[in-house]
C-alpha cells in the first residue's frame, strides 16, 4: 500500500507559537497559568497543559473572577475588551494572538475608524471572528453565504472594507466578494486568508485526487479539519474524519492501494506519525 502524507498537515506557525508560549510560562514558574478557550481544538495537547496546572477560561464571567496569575490569548485573538478586562484586573497577558489575526484587527479598527462598513466573511460563531468583530467600530457584518448578501441593507455607494476569517475557503471568499462588487458600494477587499490554510487546502485536494482513500486528522470542533474534510471528499469518496489513531478502520483501509494523510492546523505531530506508522502496517 502506498502512503502519502501531505508535507502541510498538521500545527501552523500560529498554533505551534501559541502552545509555545503557554509551555514557556509552565517552565517560568510564575503562579497560576491560564488560557481564554482552548489554546488549540485538540483535546490531547489541553490534557496535556492540564496535567501541569493549565486551567481553562471559557467565558468572561470566569474571566472576571481571576485576581492573579497569567493569562494566555490563543492564536484565534480576543475582542479589545477582553484585553480592558485582563488590565482592570491586573493580570500579566501573553498575548499569542498569531500575527496574521492581529492585522485583520488592525485592518478593521483603522478602517472602520475611518468610518466604513466592515463585511467579514467567516463563521459568524468562530472565536477569531467573535475577536474581530470586537476590534470594528461600529457595527460589523459577518457573511459566509450568497443569500445572506441579497438581504444587506446597506445603502448603495457606501464605503464598504471586506476581510475574511484566516481559515476561510479560498475559492468561496473570492465567490462572495464577487456578488458583493456588483452591489454598486464603493469596497476594499483585503484577502486575510491565511497562506498556510491555503496551502494546506491546495495540497489536500491535489493528493486526494489521487488516491483510493483519504484520511483527514484533527478536533471534532476544528473549523479548518472540517473544511480540509469537505474538500477531500469532493476528489475521493473515501474520505474518512479521525482524531486518533484509534479511529483508523484498518480492515476498510486495507482494501485500498492508495492512501492520503493531512491534517489540520491543531493536530500534533506525534498523532499524524501514528497514523502514518498504523497504515503502513
Ligand atoms: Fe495563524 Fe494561519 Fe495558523 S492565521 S494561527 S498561521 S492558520
Amino acid at each position: 500500500m502506498k502512503v502519502q502524507v501531505a508535507e502541510s498537515a498538521g500545527f501552523c506557525f500560529g498554533v505551534r507559537r501559541a502552545i509555545d508560549s503557554v509551555y514557556g510560562e509552565i517552565d517560568k514558574n510564575n503562579g497560576p497559568i491560564y488560557t481564554f478557550g482552548p489554546i488549540i481544538h485538540n483535546e490531547q495537547v489541553v490534557d496535556d497543559l492540564n496535567s501541569k496546572g493549565v486551567q481553562v477560561i471559557d467565558d468572561v464571567e470566569n474571566l472576571k473572577k481571576i485576581s492573579e496569575g497569567t493569562v494566555v490569548i490563543r492564536s484565534h485573538g480576543v475582542a479589545k475588551n477582553i484585553y480592558d478586562i485582563l488590565q482592570h484586573r491586573h493580570l500579566n497577558i501573553v498575548d499569542a494572538t498569531c500575527p496574521f489575526v492581529k492585522k485583520i484587527h488592525n485592518i478593521v479598527a483603522r478602517e472602520s475608524e475611518k468610518g466604513k462598513i466592515i463585511i467579514i466573511i467567516g463563521n459568524d460563531k468562530h472565536p477569531e471572528v467573535e475577536g474581530i468583530k470586537g476590534w470594528v467600530k461600529g457595527k460589523a457584518i459577518v457573511i459566509n453565504q450568497a443569500a445572506q448578501i441579497e438581504k444587506l441593507q446597506i445603502k448603495e455607494n457606501s464605503s464598504i472594507c471586506i476581510v475574511s476569517q484566516t481559515t476561510f475557503n479560498h475559492n468561496k471568499f473570492k465567490y462572495l466578494v464577487e456578488i458583493i462588487q456588483k452591489k454598486g458600494y464603493d469596497i476594499t477587499v483585503v484577502n486575510t486568508i491565511c497562506n498556510a490554510t491555503h496551502v494546506r487546502q491546495v495540497e489536500a485536494k491535489k493528493i486526494s485526487s489521487e488516491v483510493e482513500a483519504m484520511i483527514v486528522i484533527g478536533g471534532k470542533h476544528s473549523s479548518n479539519t472540517q473544511k480540509l474534510y469537505d474538500i477531500c471528499k469532493k476528489e475521493c469518496k473515501n474520505t474518512y474524519y479521525i482524531q486518533t489513531v484509534n479511529d483508523l478502520d484498518l480492515c476498510e483501509l486495507k482494501s485500498f492501494e492508495s492512501i492520503g494523510i493531512t491534517a489540520g492546523a491543531s493536530t500534533p505531530k506525534n498523532i499524524i506519525e501514528e497514523v502514518h506508522t498504523e497504515c503502513q502496517k
